[in-house]
């Protein structure tokens, strides 16, 4: 499986329809958007967000790093990679705040997974991070299996962050050291 990781580019046509296409993809925002009841899903839906989230332009976009990643023609995936997030509860140090996604279903479980974080991991250490503390919600056990695999310790939980199906459900926060990470 040739995969390739592309680092996003805000004036990469391409790239702004991959990261279009994944915001509009209701499986991935299952596990990946908060959403309020309101709301319905959250998440981007205008080409202008690509601008927004990537271009410098916002606050946010400043300490943002993101790769789109590739498999042979396809843009199959996205990691970011946020420096020292509102959200982190880890104080010290330079901390890596990830998000991480396979757009489609058929893609997970076979391996791409891995590749992805170790390409994350390697950027984290680069940009100097010293700990990187993920936060999956409560549901996605999935993702909390592969973070005690990675050891990753649960630091803390964030109740009531996203709506699901009828019922809120917390984040759960992980950290794991990467200083002394090969
Ligand atoms: C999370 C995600 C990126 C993982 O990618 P993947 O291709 O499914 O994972 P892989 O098949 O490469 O597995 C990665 C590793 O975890 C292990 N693993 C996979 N599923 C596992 C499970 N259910 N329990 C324990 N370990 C598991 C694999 O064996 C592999 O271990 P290795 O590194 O020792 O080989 C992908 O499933 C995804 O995009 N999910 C939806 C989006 C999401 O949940 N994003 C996070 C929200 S912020």
């Amino acid at each position: 499986m040739n995969i390739t990781f592309e680092k996003v580019d805000i004036h990469n046509a391409n790239h702004k329809k991959a990261w279009l296409d994944f915001s509009l993809n209701t499986d991935a925002k299952k596990e990946w958007m908060i959403r309020k009841p309101e709301q319905g899903y959250g998440g981007p839906t205008d080409p202008n967000d690509f601008e927004e989230n990537f271009s410098g332009i916002s606050k946010y976009a400043e300490s943002k790093h993101s790769y789109l990643v590739k498999l042979e023609e396809s843009y199959i995936g996205i990691y970011d990679i946020h420096i020292n997030h509102s959200q982190c509860r880890h104080q010290d140090g330079i901390v890596a705040w990830p998000g991480i996604l396979i757009s489609k279903e058929e893609n997970r479980g076979k391996g791409l997974g891995k590749k992805m974080f170790l390409h994350l991991f390697n950027t984290a250490k680069k940009l100097g991070c010293t700990h990187i503390e993920a936060a999956p919600f409560e549901f996605n056990q999935r993702l909390k299996d592969i973070l005690l695999k990675y050891n990753f310790k649960k630091i803390a939980e964030q109740k009531d962050l996203t709506f699901q199906d009828g019922k809120w459900y917390s984040s759960e926060h992980y950290l794991l050291d990467i200083r002394n990470l090969d």
